[in-house]
């Protein structure tokens, strides 16, 4: 058995932590990861049958029955995770049609997994739903995109168009847009189905006065699209208190989605 410490899927995992928090996205606990692993994957650095504990899940998500998740834990800090792995993170698989997490490595300190364990496999099944190579649901709180909460309209369209218009390659780079839910209680069943119907027609969502969730197929794409919204965000907070002498107008957005042979979300151009 090879050491899990160094799975490309630990190492990668491990890195994405220490990057989101280097980008001041995952203060003290908050933000948290996951990301579903093939058995034959972890079965190179596990005994799949050497079950640790088990622990419920609340929840029923059984498209997601006998699959296996990396996922941090609640309470746990992003800057910590590089320096004890074993901690902070854990990898679990479902069982019970969800209903409850075989707990096979980490976790070691008697954690679990976040408190939003409910949002991040609700996401998870209503994107595999959509797109069989996800892989990844993504959670943090980067100030820009939530400073924009406050000030700008919550409607999907005009929150949509207003990050394009920040960045020529914003519509490249999520042409489905963002959707956005009004403040909600975190940590609930409630807030994880309200998640996850919004990701069923868009990769990033946002949590008002919170934050924003990401999905995507690996660590790097969906790191990559928090990233770019994020950039977005915040040149518009820069400018949007200055008179705009200029934007990115509806026919040069058009161009690009041709140029990049990308389908923006339909009806969000004129
Ligand atoms: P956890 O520590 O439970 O992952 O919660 C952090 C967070 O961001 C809640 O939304
Ligand atoms: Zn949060």
């Amino acid at each position: 058995m090879k050491d899990i410490l160094t799975a490309p899927f630990m190492t990668e995992m491990i890195r994405t932590a220490t990057n989101m928090y280097a980008h001041t996205w995952d203060e003290r606990n908050g933000g948290n990861i996951s990301l579903l692993l093939d058995e034959a994957d972890v079965a190179e650095y596990l005994d799949v049958n050497a079950v640790v504990r088990t622990i419920p899940t609340g929840f029923e998500a059984p498209a997601l029955d006998g699959k296996y998740f990396l996922v941090t834990g609640t309470g746990k800090y992003f800057k910590n995770v590089q320096y004890a792995p074993d901690v902070n993170l854990g990898l679990v698989r479902l069982t019970d049609k969800g209903a409850t997490a075989e707990l096979l490595w980490g976790f070691t300190d008697g954690g679990k997994f976040t408190s939003e364990f409910p949002a991040h496999m609700m996401s998870h099944a209503a994107r595999l739903a959509v797109d069989s190579a996800n892989r990844v649901v993504m959670h943090c709180h980067p100030a820009n995109l939530l400073a924009m909460t406050y000030v700008h309209d919550l409607d999907e369209r005009a929150f949509t168009r207003t990050l394009w218009q920040m960045c020529t390659e914003c519509l490249v780079v999520f042409p489905d847009g963002v959707n956005v839910l009004p403040w909600m209680l975190c940590g609930t069943n409630e807030i994880g189905v309200a998640t996850a119907e919004k990701m069923a027609t868009a990769r990033l969502v946002i949590w008002a006065q919170h934050g924003i969730y990401s999905a995507g197929k690996d660590l790097d794409e969906t790191f990559g699209l928090i990233e770019t919204a994020e950039k977005a965000a915040k040149i518009w907070m820069k400018i949007a208190h200055l008179p705009i002498k200029q934007t990115l107008t509806d026919d040069e957005l058009h161009l690009l989605a041709e140029h990049f042979h990308v389908s923006p979300r339909a009806g969000y151009l004129a």
